[in-house]
């Protein structure tokens, strides 16, 4: 598949272009082009330092990656999600996207600050044109872990989305991840649940002096 990331130059972003590299055509995408071709080149080096397969990784500006793509991963802050993808629907046909976004705050400790859509999710789904599939998954994976290729990601994966094919391709993804565990977590309407989750995550890990907590459910 070809595989476009919305913010491949960020934490998040690089992990998923490291970890799908030996099976996918990834596209790193950024709002500067030269910032997505040195980040598409840092990571093909990388890989090829530790003997790892690459299909092949390319870097360019968000616009012109994701015509041509079958999937759109979206790992940008939430902030700039709606501008982005306002400037990008006419480039949007049927693709799927896979977003991870948590809108979120720091107060005195971390809140979950959703759209009046109810998630992040569905108010993607609210802005691209309706043949577009979103998927919500990820949002609970440590960027740090995902992109240490020598890390174990002995995580659960709750993946949400209204079209059963498209999530089903996102469970295939995740099942390439070295022992993340996807599991169907419903409908898009579901997403709220997977991304209010991060900052109490997050706020836990700070009260308790851990690190890169997940979620894996027994
Ligand atoms: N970090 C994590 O552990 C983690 C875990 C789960 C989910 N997430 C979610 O994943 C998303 C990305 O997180 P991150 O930590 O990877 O973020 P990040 O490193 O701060 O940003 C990712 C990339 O987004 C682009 N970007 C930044 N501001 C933008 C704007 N206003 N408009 C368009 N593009 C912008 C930048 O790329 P260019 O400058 O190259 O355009 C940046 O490299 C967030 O929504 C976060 O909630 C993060």
């Amino acid at each position: 598949m070809k595989i476009a990331i919305l913010g491949g130059t960020g934490s998040i972003g690089e992990g998923f272009a490291l970890r799908w590299a030996s099976k996918h055509d990834i596209v790193v995408c950024s709002r500067d082009v030269d910032k997505a071709i040195k980040a598409a080149d840092d990571y093909s080096n990388l890989l090829l330092s530790k003997g790892t397969l690459c299909c092949g990784i390319t870097g360019c500006t968000n616009e012109t990656a994701i015509q041509d793509v079958d999937v759109v991963v979206l790992s940008v802050p939430y902030k700039g999600m709606v501008p982005l993808l306002e400037k990008l629907k006419p480039f949007f046909k049927d693709q799927i996207v896979i977003s991870m976004v948590v809108p979120m705050a720091k107060n005195d400790k971390f809140e979950y600050t959703p759209p009046e859509q109810g998630s992040a999710a569905l108010e993607i789904k609210s802005v691209l044109p309706e043949t577009v599939k979103v998927i919500s998954a990820y949002h609970n994976i440590s960027a740090k872990k995902l992109a240490d290729l020598e890390s174990t990601l002995d995580y659960d994966v709750v993946i949400c989305g209204d079209d059963e094919d498209a999530k089903k391709t996102v469970m295939e993804l995740t099942h390439e991840i070295n022992n993340l565990r996807p599991l169907d977590g419903g409908g898009l309407e579901s997403s709220y649940m997977i991304e209010s989750l991060t900052p109490f995550l997050i706020n836990l890990a700070i009260k308790n002096g851990l690190r890169d907590l997940g979620v894996k459910f027994l």
